[in-house]
């Protein structure tokens, strides 16, 4: 089974009065647990569309999302963040900290309202980043490579299934860029699916498979002997997580 699908995704912005834009066109995706899918495409192709649709954050204007195998195309406020909360590890380009918390609560923020205290494994992952000297700066106080990895340390303060990272390594020198990637190999081997966006050759070099993007159209979206050419792809009146 896959770890996240996507069949037949199409996403449209309004055009505000031209054309609407299509951001997706028609996109079948997967990744299985345990494999580090690469997307790559020119600046506009689609990839942080591609990624916020996979996480969650936006819903396909048609077409059908699969988590874990079941259906999330369209949910509710509530379950979309349980989901998020329960799988989803993301990445943001902007890395989005929060500025008056230091480094080791920005870390431990997705757990805010969890019993218990996470600030020791918020600590622990900030270590294996090498910022365990940072742990009580805020934002502010931080260099923008120090604050990707508190990025990437906090998208895995919940052990998700599933890790979406919007240009991981795009702020780093090569050498921080590796140990990135060399701790998302580790993620990795512990079966989670992780999907990154880039133009880093040194993250295409890890990855099992590079997706390309091109003005929405993706190519090699679906694992090896996984098309699913002979199923019916679902209409958007079809597609709906009520019909289950
Ligand atoms: N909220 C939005 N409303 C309208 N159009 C949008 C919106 N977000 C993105 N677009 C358009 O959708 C297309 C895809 O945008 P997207 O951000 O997914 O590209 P990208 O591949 O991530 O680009 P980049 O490499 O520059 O980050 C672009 O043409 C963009 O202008
Ligand atoms: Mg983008």
């Amino acid at each position: 089974m896959y770890s996240l699908e996507l069949r037949g995704a199409t996403k449209r912005y309004p055009g505000g009065g031209a054309e609407p834009v299509v951001a997706l066109d028609d996109v079948d995706f997967a990744v299985e647990p345990g494999e580090f899918v690469a997307v790559v495409g020119p600046s506009g192709s689609g990839k942080s569309t591609l990624l916020n649709v996979l996480g969650l954050l936006d819903d396909p204007t048609e077409g059908q999302r699969l988590l874990d195998g079941t259906d999330v195309t369209s949910l509710s406020v509530a379950q979309r963040t349980a989901a998020r909360k329960e799988s989803i590890g993301f990445v943001f380009q902007d890395f989005h900290l929060l500025p008056t918390l230091t480094a080791v609560e920005n870390v431990a923020l997705p757990t805010a309202f969890d019993p218990g205290d996470a600030s020791d494994r918020a600590a622990d992952l900030l270590s294996r980043f090498g910022l365990g000297d940072r742990l009580g700066h805020e934002p502010a106080e931080l260099s923008g490579g120090q604050k990707q990895r508190v990025a990437i340390a906090r998208s895995l303060i919940n052990e998700p299934a599933v890790l979406l990272a919007d240009e991981p390594t795009g702020n780093l020198d090569t050498e921080t860029g590796e140990s990135i990637l060399a701790e998302f190999e580790r993620v990795k081997e512990e079966g989670v699916a992780v999907v990154a966006v880039t133009h880093d050759p040194l993250v295409e070099g890890f990855a099992d498979r590079v997706v390309e993007l091109t003005d929405g159209v993706l190519v090699g979206g679906v694992p090896d002997g996984g098309e699913r050419a002979d199923e019916p792809r679902p209409g958007p009146e079809t597609a709906t997580a009520g019909d289950r």
